[in-house]
């Protein structure tokens, strides 16, 4: 075994553990989707071989879940939703050497309210 500095300025874990349908946990509240986003937009930035996103199984703060953790920043983020990606990536990015502040991306059309 070789010990190596780690090859990648952030990584962002995120909780995707799955617990029994009656049971309180990240995945049950979208982790997988909060994952997937965050790994999207780190590609789309071309900071993939910079920050790693990594899912995580349980980070025992299931309540407050879905959680992601930064690190070495040591930021845990609660309540988690689609919606707080992007702000996630740009205090992630910030001081990630070759990275810098990128358009987000646009919003999502809003749906259509009925009667309208
Ligand atoms: S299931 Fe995510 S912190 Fe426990």
């Amino acid at each position: 075994m070789e010990s190596r500095p780690i090859p990648f300025h952030k990584i962002l874990f995120v909780c995707v553990n799955r617990r029994a349908a009656n049971e309180i946990c990240c995945a049950h509240r979208d982790s997988e989707t909060i994952a997937a986003q965050l790994k999207e937009r780190i590609k789309a930035l071309g900071l993939s071989r910079v920050v790693r996103v990594s899912k995580s199984g349980c980070q025992d703060l299931c309540a407050k879940g879905p959680n992601v953790m930064v690190f070495p920043d040591g930021v845990w983020y609660d309540g988690v939703t689609p919606t707080d990606v992007e702000q996630i990536i740009q205090d992630a990015i910030r001081d990630v050497p070759g990275a810098r502040a990128l358009p987000v991306p646009p919003a999502p059309p809003v749906p259509a309210r009925p009667g309208r």
